[in-house]
């Protein structure tokens, strides 16, 4: 069963010119149309380069960001229309983890109060011992000592740091967390630890993710299923194994050609595929395909004049792309240009 599904979901920030009337001069598409369910129990994995708009797409699911239009249906009530106090209920059930642990906690505030606070807020516990019980809790749920309850922010480590902002979501029992880049401010060392950290606390509690991340590696390993983003819409979406095994979009295609691979004979065979151009502002973003102005299989009809629709190509793969059967058959192959040995 789905326990998130966004429909067509569009946010679309004005840009505003002029001293004394506020004249809205354009807008930055920076989420365009994006479809997907998140399965209850499941992890979804949302990657794409900077800028692409995921953290505008998961700030759009709590509301944090003025949707456009489209529906985020959760649980089957559309957020998107929810009045403003059953929203703030709804908060509950719906938490994040941010990027930046230092930057989302708040440093004069020591853990105890950074933990009370969305409690208070929820109105759940009815005295002050149960609530640091249910904190005691949840610390010890993320591998923190209960004297953590005293200290600051800035007297932890990033990886503690980021386990503070973890138990923070947790206390509330959510059904869904928004992991928002969760591992990118960290050492790589330290990466891994919290990763497996967030698929205990799956396994244990039968939470619901959204990751979110610019780099492949992060989500592979988490994610059951995940979306590829590019320029505020999704150009393919696939089980975790089938999309790295078979990457069928070419943006996928260029993005997965630059991953080493530990076997040195697959190694030294494989090859990269660049992308020509810088990534379009999406305040200006190219008409039809949006990608046809780096794609190297872009072809003469269709690709710059007609938007390619997220489609099924085969059993729980979908990919927005007007030639994907004929790129996938080698019927059609990328400019030569763009492929160099790695
Ligand atoms: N509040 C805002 N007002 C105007 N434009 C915004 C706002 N928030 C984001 N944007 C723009 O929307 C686009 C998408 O931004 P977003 O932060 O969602 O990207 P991202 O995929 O999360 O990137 P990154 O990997 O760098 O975090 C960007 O062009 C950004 O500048
Ligand atoms: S529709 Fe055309 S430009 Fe877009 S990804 Fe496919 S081949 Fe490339
Ligand atoms: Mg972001």
């Amino acid at each position: 069963m789905s326990l998130l599904e966004l429909e067509d979901l569009k946010v679309h920030f004005p840009i505003k010119r002029g001293v004394i009337f506020d004249r809205t001069v354009g807008h930055v598409y920076a989420v365009d149309g994006v479809s997907l369910s998140v399965e209850s129990g499941q992890t979804y994995g949302l990657v794409g380069e900077s800028g692409c708009g995921k953290t505008t797409l998961g700030r759009a699911v709590l509301r944090l960001n003025e949707i456009t239009s489209g529906a985020v249906k959760f649980d089957g009530t559309d957020l998107a229309q929810l009045p403003r106090e059953q929203m703030r209920q709804a908060r509950r059930r719906l938490q994040m983890v941010f990027q930046d642990p230092m930057g989302s906690l708040d440093p004069r505030q020591n853990v105890e109060s950074i933990l009370v606070e969305g409690l208070h807020a929820h109105g759940i516990g009815s005295n002050r011992t149960e609530r640091r019980q249910r904190i005691q809790r949840t610390l010890d749920a993320v591998g923190l000592p209960s004297a953590a309850l005293a200290r600051y922010p800035h007297e932890f480590s990033g990886g503690q740091r980021q386990r503070i902002g973890i138990a923070r979501a947790l206390v509330l029992e959510p059904d869904l967390i928004i992991c928002d880049e969760p591992v990118s401010a960290l050492d790589v060392s330290i990466q891994a630890q919290v990763l497996n950290l967030l698929e205990e606390i799956q396994d244990e509690l039968g939470l619901t993710y959204l990751v979110i991340a610019h780099d492949l590696a992060v989500v592979r390993h988490i994610s059951d299923v995940i979306g590829v983003m590019y320029l505020g819409s999704l150009v393919e979406e696939a089980g975790s194994d089938m999309l790295y095994a078979e990457p069928k979009h070419p943006y996928t295609k260029a993005l997965m050609s630059a991953v080493p691979v530990p076997d040195p004979q697959v190694e030294d065979a494989r090859e990269r595929i660049l992308l020509s151009g810088d990534l379009p502002s999406p305040a200006a973003p190219p008409p039809g395909c949006r990608f046809h102005t780096r794609c190297p299989w872009k072809q003469d009809t269709l690709c710059a004049t007609e938007r390619p629709q997220l489609r099924v190509l085969s059993e729980g793969h979908k990919v927005a792309c007007h030639w994907a059967e004929k790129i996938e058959a080698g019927e059609i192959t990328p400019r030569s240009e763009a492929v160099i040995s790695a």
